[in-house]
């Protein structure tokens, strides 16, 4: 008798982190999506009962290989990670593609020394030690700069390596900055900026990319809803052009005529950028009136 494999049960799947700082914002962008999802008592895997779709709840580093291995075909997760797989494997994980950037998560990879050490650029990293998760990365970063370093591994806690004389420097993620201050540690180098991404596997069955070209919709309407603003507006006919012009990123708004007033229309339309109170000042000054600005819930090109 022969079952049929989880793997080939028509489902698209999606890993995104266990837990960290990506994980809750990973969940709540795709219930924002419309996937309404079940967690299961382990945790592993969340069904979702309104699409074909289940979770796999993993740590950030194994990402990568879920998606090459064909466990899963999407992935939200940290640009810095899969760079450093990138870096340090090419052969396996080289064919992962970054399809949509997210706008969260966002850090940054930096090199900090401790704060009484003397800098003056990355030279001063020369015969010195630095304690790092992202060895690929860092490696990259001192090859291109021609210095001459060794590399400390570790998993974590890497800001006490100084103090404890593991390192003379480190190479870590900042986000806040909180954790250099609270170590006397002071950034000195950016090698990556990084936010969180969707990754996709170059190769991919159709049922399954039909799919996952669905979700990605989805989600890219989530993020331009998001980031968009309806906004409404009355003015004199003749301030029209000049209102048009400032309207922050909208294309073609619509121009409605206001009933028993030959002077003044209406004019509504999609900003897709920040609407801020010195725009709707200057929409004020340029003769508009009643201007209204609202949330965009849902948006679909
Ligand atoms: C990251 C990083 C720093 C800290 C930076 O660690 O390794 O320790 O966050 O954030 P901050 O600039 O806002 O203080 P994380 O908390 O992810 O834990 P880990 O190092 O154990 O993975
Ligand atoms: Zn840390």
């Amino acid at each position: 008798m022969t079952s049929k494999s989880s793997r080939d049960d028509g489902r698209l799947k999606i890993a995104i982190q266990k837990s960290g700082r990506l994980s809750e914002k990973s969940f709540a962008l795709l219930e924002r999506a419309g996937i309404s999802l079940q967690k299961s008592k382990d945790q592993l895997l969340c069904r979702a009962h309104n699409f074909p779709l289940d979770i796999f709840l993993v740590r950030d580093d194994d990402i990568p290989a879920f998606l090459v291995n064909d466990v899963c075909q999407l992935g939200i997760m940290g640009q810095n990670s899969l760079l450093e797989s990138q870096q340090l494997d090419p052969d396996t994980f080289g064919g992962l593609q970054q399809v949509m950037p997210l706008g969260f998560g966002r850090c940054r990879l930096s090199i900090a020394v401790p704060n009484d050490m003397e800098y003056t650029g990355p030279d001063s990293l020369n015969g010195r030690t630095i304690a790092t998760s992202y060895r690929g990365l860092l490696a990259k970063y001192l090859a291109e700069y021609k210095v001459d370093a060794n590399i400390v591994t570790m998993e974590g806690a890497v800001e006490v390596a100084p103090r404890t004389h593991l390192a003379d420097a480190i190479c870590d993620l900042v986000s806040t900055g909180n954790t250099l201050i609270s170590n006397g540690l002071s950034e000195q180098e950016t090698i990556l900026k990084s936010q969180a991404v969707i990754i996709k596997n170059n190769v991919m069955r159709s049922d399954i990319d039909s799919l996952s070209e669905k979700i990605l919709a989805r989600i890219k309407a989530v993020l331009s809803a998001e980031n968009s603003r309806y906004i409404m507006l009355n003015c004199p006919t003749e301030a029209l052009d000049d209102i048009k012009a400032i309207l922050p990123g909208s294309q073609s708004p619509t121009v409605l005529p206001l009933q028993g007033r030959d002077d003044m229309v209406a004019v509504h339309a999609v900003c897709d950028e920040a609407v801020f109170w010195t725009t709707m000042e200057d929409l004020k000054a340029r003769g508009a009136s009643s201007i209204l600005v609202v949330p965009i819930e849902k948006m679909l090109d």
